[in-house]
């Protein structure tokens, strides 16, 4: 988030999936399907050519431009996780952006494909379980309390007591809930307070 908002500037919006993969499908796969599927070299990392690659490989289809041509890039931070008792094996897909739009269009790509490819070939790529987005408030946005009050119009809430011998001095005051940006279509499942934000993450 930048200019564009400034009041939240720092921010990113984060998309976070469960997906399940067929491990066995993609093991049985030799190294040069495996690295179609993906669309770089499995050792080196580096990306394959341009007509080598195949337009449904994975890093095809999460290439996105923008109308001048411009790259969207996304951060990823995604985990992998197995549960050897259940045989549950994928990976945490999180990413993040300035905006949901991006992430939003590397998933269509994936799921229902382009004029050139049907779909991502990731075996077993299974979406399973919940998917989330949240708007991610910048650290020093968390830290002063007061900011999220007045980016909302409202009186800013009651400074906190001083300490005295390790105690608070008088009553404390009930200070208002951090209010969020409500930018997200109603029906997805949106953080609205940075206290539960950082229950997810921690
Ligand atoms: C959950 C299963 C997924 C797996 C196993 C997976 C795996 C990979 C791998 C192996 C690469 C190439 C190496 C690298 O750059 O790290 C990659 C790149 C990438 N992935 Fe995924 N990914 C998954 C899901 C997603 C999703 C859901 C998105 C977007 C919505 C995504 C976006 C990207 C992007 C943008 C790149 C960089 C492409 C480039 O190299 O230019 N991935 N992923």
């Amino acid at each position: 988030m930048g200019e564009e908002d400034p009041g939240f500037a720092g921010g990113s919006y984060v998309v976070v999936q469960k997906y399940l993969h067929d491990l066995d499908a993609w093991e049985a796969l030799p190294v040069e399907a495996q690295e179609r599927v993906v669309g770089r070299r499995k050792l080196s990392d580096v990306e394959l050519a341009d007509d080598v690659k195949p337009p449904d490989s994975h890093v095809a289809l999460t290439t996105v431009t923008d109308a001048d041509g411009a790259e969207r890039e996304i951060l990823r931070d995604n985990m992998p996780f197995g549960a050897v008792g259940t045989e549950e094996f994928g990976t945490y897909f999180i990413g993040y952006a300035r905006t949901p739009e991006v992430t939003e269009t590397m998933l269509a790509r994936m799921f229902l494909g382009t004029d050139a490819a049907t779909h991502d070939r990731i075996p077993g790529l299974l979406h399973r379980g919940h998917g989330l987005l949240f708007f991610t408030p910048a650290a020093d946005f968390l830290e002063d309390s007061t900011r999220p009050a007045r980016l909302a119009g409202q009186p800013e809430p009651e400074p906190e007591p001083e300490l005295v011998n390790g105690r608070r001095n008088s009553v404390t005051p009930v200070r208002a809930p951090p209010v969020f940006k409500a930018r997200h279509r109603a029906s997805r499942p949106v953080a609205t307070s940075g206290n539960q934000w950082h229950k997810e993450f921690t």
